[in-house]
């Protein structure tokens, strides 16, 4: 074990641990899907990738249209007591924690108004999340008391939550901006054919510095930033910017399939020690994204031993929700950095 992990430090600077061996180990024996295995190992997939080529020039796996292990590799993981991973997440929330069919009316409207959405670009590094996550994210935020009567901000929406938003009816007033000019113009239209009025939409590119009619005059912000550590502190800090005080709220996803545990932690410092908020929540999984079309010229595909077209929403990322408290802070300065959107753990931009 010890070798192996030796041999990963070689060839990659993510951080890696035996645990993390053996989470890849433990889903190749409950799948031979690539994707599924770094789905179950929530390991990020450029880490995978390089676990599964050392275990493959040790004879313990091999790939064929899938990754399996060898005879070799079954008495190495009975060696180590390495079982399959298995999934009991909840089949009737699918883990999300709420029930969606309170909102199920809302959900079909929903559906009906996406149908033409814009195709996600890959230059915007654009990937949405299934209607069902977008409906469960005003039911959470609901759940929260952070949308009836509150002034709620979206920032960047290619996953159209200011929709879901204006059709719930709950908040006193939305907010949304979003640097794709089809996705604000896509969702004008649609404020005007259901006949909402208390909506104001921007163009906006996030790296720049947010105007002043958009800071500390908000309730409630939700985000998906980008998995870096910098388009983090940008995306999130802003939201926590645009936030009036104490006692508001903040939604955002962070996945483990581009973000190691390290990261993990860095994240949560800039959350503790920098923007001095209080995470409440973390649920695991909460958002799930389709398969976003330009899966060929995004990294992970450059990486997987084996180029098959993901077969399900591989791609998934816990939901985070943090509250201001005396003390906290946004961040209000311009990104100077010419790419914030990649570091060595991402692979799907
Ligand atoms: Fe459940």
């Amino acid at each position: 074990m010890k070798e192996i992990v030796i041999k990963v430090r070689e060839k990659t600077n993510i951080p890696v641990y035996e645990r993390t061996v053996e989470n890849v180990i433990s889903a190749v024996q409950s799948s031979s899907d690539i994707w599924r295995i770094v789905d179950l190992s929530e390991e990020p997939l450029p880490l995978v990738v390089t676990i599964l080529e050392v275990l493959n020039a040790l004879g313990y796996i091999e790939f064929r249209n899938g990754v399996f292990l060898t005879e070799e590799g079954k008495r190495f993981a009975d060696r180590y007591g390495i079982g399959r991973r298995e999934d009991y997440t909840c089949p009737y929330c699918k883990g999300k924690t709420v029930d969606i069919e309170v909102f199920k009316d809302l959900l079909e409207k929903f559906k009906e108004i996406v149908k033409n959405r814009p195709e996600p670009k890959h230059e915007f590094d654009q990937a949405y999340v299934t209607p069902e996550t977008t409906v469960a994210r005003i039911i959470l935020m609901h759940t929260r008391g952070d949308l009836e009567n509150r002034e709620v901000f979206v920032l960047g929406d290619d996953d159209l939550t200011s929709i879901a938003l204006m059709l719930s009816g709950l908040p006193k007033r939305i907010a949304v901006l979003d640097i794709d000019d089809r996705l604000t113009k896509f969702i004008e239209k649609t404020a005007e054919e259901i006949g909402y009025n208390n909506i104001d939409i921007f163009a906006f590119d996030l790296r720049k510095p947010l105007p002043d009619y958009a800071l500390r005059k908000f309730d409630t912000f939700i985000t998906d930033p980008p998995e870096t550590v910098d388009a983090i502190r940008a995306f999130v800090g802003r939201g926590i910017a645009t936030l009036k005080g104490p006692g508001c709220a903040g939604y955002f996803g962070i996945t483990r399939r581009e973000s190691s545990l390290n990261k993990w932690r860095d994240i949560q410092k800039l959350l503790l020690n920098e923007f001095e908020v209080v995470i409440t929540d973390i649920i695991r999984n909460f958002n799930e994204y389709v398969n976003w079309g330009y899966e060929e010229e995004t990294r992970a595909w450059k990486l997987v031993p084996i180029k098959v077209r993901p077969t399900y929403n591989w791609y998934k990322s816990y939901m985070f929700r943090i509250q201001t408290l005396e003390g906290s802070k946004g961040y209000e300065e311009e990104i100077r950095e010419e790419d914030i959107y990649n570091d060595e753990e991402a692979s799907t931009t």
